[in-house]
């Protein structure tokens, strides 16, 4: 198939985007990641004015979609490259971006390091031994799944990078902790929960149906809610 891959690129943090068009023959069933594989192996390749182009920066590891390092916006909506076949391009159209809400490292990479800093914000670790119920269990293997790549932070309306509110990607996490600790919840996660998490989520899970890695992130958001605000109003 005839592509037109239109890439935001931007040479470090400091410089200007700018978009780079490459026309392109590449099979349907490949991914994006294959083809970045694929463009960046290419040697003398140009671009639609005949420009060189140079190695296209983005980043990844399994290629299995579980690490989420290759998410970035694909067609408008973020995704994971290794997960995203060619045949799903509407009129042979592919545009690549960077996740938004994230500042950018080069071209396709961005810095998600404030994830992490989100669950060290909220407690988000276990202190003491965990004990699973059947039902726990299955929850907390679920909320594991959850590959830390940021797609449900790019649509959410309510997550704002630097803001309080921390989004899907703490509170699938933060579902995983206060389920093996249903009794005895660390407080300061459950404190951390209600001032970074529940009072600012909207409801209006973006966040569930964008989700690469099928998490059921409606049921998370749900049992993190009842562990850490509502038993706590009943106690
Ligand atoms: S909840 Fe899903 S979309 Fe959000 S960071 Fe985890 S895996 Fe990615
Ligand atoms: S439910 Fe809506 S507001 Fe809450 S984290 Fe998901 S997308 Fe954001
Ligand atoms: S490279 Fe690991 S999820 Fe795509």
């Amino acid at each position: 198939m005839k592509l037109t891959i239109d890439i935001l690129r931007q040479k470090d943090s400091a410089s200007a985007p700018y978009r780079q068009k490459i026309e392109y023959d590449a099979l349907p069933d490949d991914t994006v990641a294959t083809l970045l594989h694929q463009l960046n192996a290419e040697e003398n390749l140009k671009d639609v004015e005949g420009n060189p182009v140079g190695q296209i920066h983005w980043q990844c590891s399994c290629l299995q979609k579980k690490c989420g390092a290759c998410a970035m916006r694909i067609n408008g909506v973020p995704a994971l490259a290794c997960d995203t076949k060619l045949n799903t391009c509407k009129r042979g159209q592919l545009v690549l971006e960077p996740l938004k809400k994230f500042p950018t490292v080069r071209d396709l990479i961005v810095d998600r390091s404030l994830m992490m800093d989100n669950l060290i914000a909220i407690h988000n670790w276990l202190e003491q031994a965990a004990h699973h119920t059947g039902k726990a269990a299955e929850l907390c293997y679920d909320a594991s799944r959850c590959l830390q790549c940021g797609c449900c932070l790019e649509v959410c309306p309510n997550f704002m990078p630097g803001g309080d509110f921390y989004g899907a990607a703490a509170f699938v996490p933060a579902a995983r902790i206060l389920s093996q600790l249903e009794k005895d919840h660390p407080q300061a996660l459950a404190d951390c929960y209600q001032k970074n998490i529940y009072s600012g989520c909207g409801k209006s899970l973006s966040c569930h149906h964008i989700c690469p890695a099928g998490i059921d992130v409606e049921q998370k958001l749900s049992n993190a809610n009842a562990a850490a605000v509502w038993k706590r109003f009943f106690k």
